[in-house]
């Protein structure tokens, strides 16, 4: 990754300094519960980092405190040399969370869950929003879903309108967390897919918490592995190939999953 590093907005073309972000010696308890333990790494412009760890090890509280929704216990984050916290650096910064459920209101159209961020910060007249919301549409192949609502598209396609809102809010940090969760294989390619050429297109830095093990060898630049609050593993994918810490090979070894769609019927 080189040091200039910039992002292009992808509705003016226009181009400014990629951001980075840096966690360091982040420890975070609620009550007695210790979810993460002097984590410490950091995250270049433009590159794109994939946290990986099992569930529960703190990977969604981590990717909260980056953009600014939970508050170190000890330690700190920073986004382009600011904490993530404060007011500032929200205000300086464009970050757009895809939440893993996609977070989608079931109420509203495509183009209005699109619109909702952009009027409420009226970022542009009607006609501006509806070129941005219908650009962003265009960029995820959703052209045609623009008057649905979210129950009546896929799984896939709903992962593909939660990213395209994302872009509308003209990202220089874009974090997805679990972006592959519930996909078929041939979707979840497809999504790797997706968050590697935006990144390519607007070389925007993207940080994905996933513990799909084809996305973080196929799109990381680098990867982490979180167990139990700790950063066990931090470097590039080539080096998951054949991991020397038998932890980090037991992690991602390939395994049954109990929990997948075809195993359902076992249930009770
Ligand atoms: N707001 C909260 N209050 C208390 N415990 C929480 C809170 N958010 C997360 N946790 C706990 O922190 C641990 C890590 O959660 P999380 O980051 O969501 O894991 P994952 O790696 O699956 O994303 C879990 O034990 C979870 O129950
Ligand atoms: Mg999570």
């Amino acid at each position: 990754m080189s040091g200039t590093s910039h992002t292009r907005n992808p509705f003016t073309q226009v181009e400014i300094p990629a951001v980075g972000v840096t966690v360091e010696h982040l420890t975070k308890n609620f009550g007695s519960l210790k979810v993460l333990k002097d984590v410490s790494f950091a995250v270049q412009p433009g590159e794109i980092f994939v946290l990986m760890g099992p569930s529960g090890s703190g990977k969604s509280v981590l990717l909260k405190h980056i953009v600014g929704l939970e508050l170190p216990t000890s330690g700190r984050v920073t986004v382009d040399g600011h904490d993530a916290a404060s007011e500032v650096t929200r205000e300086r910064v464009h970050m757009a969370l895809v939440f893993q459920s996609g977070a989608l209101f079931n109420s509203l159209s495509v183009y209005d869950n699109l619109a909702l961020y952009p009027r409420e910060h009226r970022l542009a007249d009607e006609a501006g929003i509806r070129q941005k919301v219908m650009h962003a549409l265009k960029i995820l192949s959703l052209e045609g879903t623009a008057k649905k609502f979210p129950a009546d598209l896929s799984g896939g396609m709903k992962k593909r309108v939660a990213i395209a809102r994302a872009l509308v809010m003209e990202p220089q940090l874009m974090l997805y967390d679990e972006p592959t969760s519930e996909l078929d294989p041939v979707m979840s390619a497809t999504i790797s897919e997706i968050i590697a050429s935006l990144r390519e297109e607007y070389r925007v830095t993207t940080i994905v918490v996933s513990h799909d093990r084809d996305l973080a060898l196929n799109i990381a630049d680098r990867v982490g592995i979180l167990m139990d609050g700790k950063l066990i593993f931090l470097g590039p994918p080539s080096e998951l190939k054949q991991p020397k810490d038998p932890i980090v090979a037991d992690f991602l070894a390939p395994k049954f999953d109990l929990k997948h769609p075809r195993f359902k019927q076992l249930e009770t």
